[in-house]
């Protein structure tokens, strides 16, 4: 099934073509890259894949519903319900500890407390983070951080993780941490759109989208 798909995708942002008639799908247990220079639109892409952005024009469909951008409240709701986003910087809320963080989108879409407690307790073990979840993200260091911020984009077991960068701010070490997460995540069926620059991260995805200028110039299929 097409999970999330693109049609003639144009976004001019002050004058500037950023993005050049985008044609993309991604299906349901891809582990897809997006790569590209700086500048060549992967953000702006994978927002607009991931309803955070709208286009200047074309169409976007979620599971094979168009989206109406002029429904706001629909589109935060199909973006709270089936995506999870990592982003470079992890913006974790500092007042709140890690189990906290983890909670919110769950407590946001009316998941009640003890329950959204349970799933978040399972989630922050599932990356190894049982003993830490009482912390504050201050009190983590910096792969730590980058683990809660995953667990709380799995919070709603979400349809799709969209990620941009996720290793940008992480050493070597961490960088491999969140990979075979990400790789684990995906061998149990999970949806994954990553952007990076580092291209021996795309190689161990299935499917590598090259960007440049605002252009779709290689879309890489393995298998
Ligand atoms: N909010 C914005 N205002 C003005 N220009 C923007 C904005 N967002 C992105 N751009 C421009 O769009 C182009 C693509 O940016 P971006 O998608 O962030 O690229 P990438 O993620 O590949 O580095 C860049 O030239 C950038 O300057
Ligand atoms: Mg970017």
């Amino acid at each position: 099934m097409e999970i999330i798909k693109v049609e003639n995708i144009n976004k001019f942002i002050a004058n500037e073509h950023i993005l050049k008639n985008i044609n993309l799908s991604v299906k349901q247990g891809e582990f897809v890259s997006i790569i590209g220079p700086s500048g060549s639109g992967k953000s702006t892409l994978l927002y607009i894949l991931g309803l955070l952005d709208q286009p200047t024009d074309g169409k976007v469909f979620v599971e094979n519903q168009e989206i109406n951008f002029k429904d706001k409240k629909r589109i935060s709701e199909i973006r709270n319900k089936k995506f999870g986003f990592v982003f470079q910087f992890h913006y974790l809320i500092n007042e709140l500890t890690a189990l906290e963080n983890v909670m919110v989108p769950m407590l946001k879409s009316g998941v009640e407390k003890s329950v959204a407690a349970d799933i978040a307790i399972k989630n922050l073990e599932k990356l190894g983070l049982e003993k830490k979840q009482d912390r504050r993200p201050y009190e983590l260091s910096g792969g730590e951080q980058q683990r809660v911020s995953i667990a709380r984009a799995l919070s709603n077991n979400p349809l799709v993780i969209i990620a941009d960068e996720p290793t940008g701010n992480l050493d070597s070490k961490n960088t491999e941490i969140v990979m075979e997460i990400f790789e684990n995540l995906n061998k149990e069926g999970k949806t994954i759109i990553m952007v990076t620059h580092e291209i021996d991260l795309a190689e161990r995805t299935q499917r590598i989208i090259k960007l440049k200028d605002g252009e779709i110039i290689e879309d890489l299929k393995k298998i």
